[in-house]
């Protein structure tokens, strides 16, 4: 079968490899992706013989100023031109030993090169060889595959997946992805195999896990990840969510299946990697707060706070970053209940000031966090819990239309107050600080300068400050 390569940029690897007639062809994501109706620009060349001196070729022939990051560890090139990213490697017959993922490799063949792929999806090459351009390669019947949707490794699955463990994150991944199946013997390779995801770093594993999060329905992706036991190893904090406990005919609803549940609902009215990663993580304090109530029966008492405590160590050993990202899941889920006050209708201006000022910028992600939070089988209550967080929203835009607190600044900093006291750093300052910060969420003053001014002279007289500086 011949597939139409249409795209200029093969043009000129095809003059770069005519004179040594050089058997070279495009590989695997690349030929998926085109077949699927979806080019990329992201394209791997495989070619018999060195890819890094391929590279150079193709790089002269792109002209001057086309640049060549060499990646001599791994006997591979990449070049990036206009939107490309063309990577360049030998073909290569891979053999693994058990502690590593890192095989030993020789020089080989096209077939040799095919046989180690990952899965028969992409596995597949087309020539770029002036006597077969464009010839489909297809030994593994990929092509097949894709039409019956359908994940299968070339060889042995057991093997592929011994081999590089990897590969059963990018199985789970692709077919969440592609909302394709994995092969049944595949999955049961997955599950006999799944310790030796022990061997992969975090940084690959965490690099799976955010594509599988921003999959259209992740669910489906992190069911495959529980079934397989891949989820019990990585993400122990998720699958200790599972399971209904029943105490005088008592149950609570299985928070494992809840979670997916709020990721998809998330999933489907936002992107942010991080607002799902806080969909996938706001109950992971609901195992350790568990306790029946004989009055009011299962209660979560403080899982919110318990949770947020969780997320530090989980991004560290994830190697997820520690910075920004990470303090907004742990708002996110710190605030997930607090929302869900503002619906009563006695409710103060001074509590929905006090969330507008946690929140800050986040207070939107927060209530999108609530609405998907929001499981219930019954439609009637699904409809009526939603209007109420229409209600709360509304309360939010008020309040922060009349006394903008999202982004809080006080009017009165620390400086002014060492000033007007004649006081170095201390804790007064610190006092008088929060007195004028809690005074403004309460009510009791505007956020206006001068109510703030008064309120602190009335606060230091209390402590027993004078006035050196007007
Ligand atoms: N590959 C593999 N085993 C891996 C990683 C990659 O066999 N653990 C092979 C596959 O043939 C894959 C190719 O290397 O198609 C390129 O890998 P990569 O760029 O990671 O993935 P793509 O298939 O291109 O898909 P995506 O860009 O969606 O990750």
């Amino acid at each position: 079968m011949n597939i139409y390569l249409n795209d200029s940029i093969f043009r000129p690897i095809v003059k770069a490899i005519a004179k040594d007639k050089l058997s070279c062809y495009v590989i695997g994501g690349y030929v998926r992706d085109i077949l699927l109706g979806r080019p990329s620009k992201d394209i791997d060349i495989m070619v018999v013989g060195s890819g890094i001196q391929l590279a150079g070729r193709v790089a002269s022939v792109l002209g001057k100023g086309v640049r060549v990051t060499v990646f001599r560890n791994f006997g591979t090139a990449m070049i990036k031109y206009r939107d490309y990213k063309l990577e360049f490697v030998g073909a290569r017959k891979e053999s693994y030993s058990r502690n590593s993922r890192k095989p030993v490799v020789e020089n080989g063949t096209l077939e040799d090169d095919q046989n180690r792929r990952d899965f028969t999806i992409n596995a597949m090459a087309i020539s770029l060889n002036e006597d077969s351009f464009g010839e489909l390669i297809d030994p593994f019947e990929g092509q097949k595959d894709l039409k019956k949707r359908i994940i299968r490794t070339p060889l042995d699955p057991d093997i592929t997946y011994s081999d590089d463990p990897l590969r059963m994150l990018r199985a789970i991944r692709f077919a969440s992805q592609l909302d394709f199946t994995i092969e049944k013997k595949s999955l049961k390779a997955i599950r006999s195999n799944r310790d030796r995801i022990r061997i992969i770093s975090f940084e690959r594993i965490t690099d799976e896990l955010n594509q599988i999060l921003l999959c259209n329905r992740p669910s489906g992706g992190f069911n495959l990840l529980d079934s397989t036991g891949l989820l019990d190893i990585i993400l122990p904090e998720i699958t200790a969510m599972k399971g209904v406990d029943v105490v005088k005919g008592q149950g609570h609803k299985d928070n494992f299946y809840h979670t997916l549940q709020v990721l998809d609902n998330v999933s489907a009215v936002s992107n942010k990697l991080w607002l799902r990663w806080a969909g996938l993580l706001h109950d992971i304090g609901k195992p350790v707060t568990k306790h029946f109530d004989k009055q009011t029966g299962w209660t979560f008492h403080g899982h919110d706070y318990a949770g947020s405590k969780m997320i530090p160590p989980i991004f560290r050993r994830l190697k997820l970053p520690l910075g920004n990202d990470m303090h907004y899941v742990q708002k996110l889920v710190r605030l997930h209940l607090r929302p869900i006050a503002l619906v009563d209708d006695a409710v103060t201006d001074s509590a929905v000031r006090r969330l507008l000022f946690e929140a800050g910028d986040d207070i939107d992600d927060l209530m999108t966090l609530c609405e998907a939070d929001i499981t219930s089988k019954n439609d009637e209550k699904v409809q009526r819990y939603l209007s109420n967080f229409k209600l709360v929203r509304k309360k939010l835009v008020e309040i922060e239309e009349k006394d903008h607190i999202r982004n809080f600044q006080p009017p009165i900093d620390g400086e002014l107050i060492m000033k007007t006291f004649g006081l170095p750093p201390c804790r007064e300052v610190g006092i008088i600080k929060n007195a004028i910060k809690e005074a403004i969420l309460d009510g009791e003053i505007r956020n206006d300068y001068r109510e703030a001014y008064d309120f602190m002279i009335k606060k230091s007289t209390e402590l027993g400050l004078t006035k050196v500086n007007p």
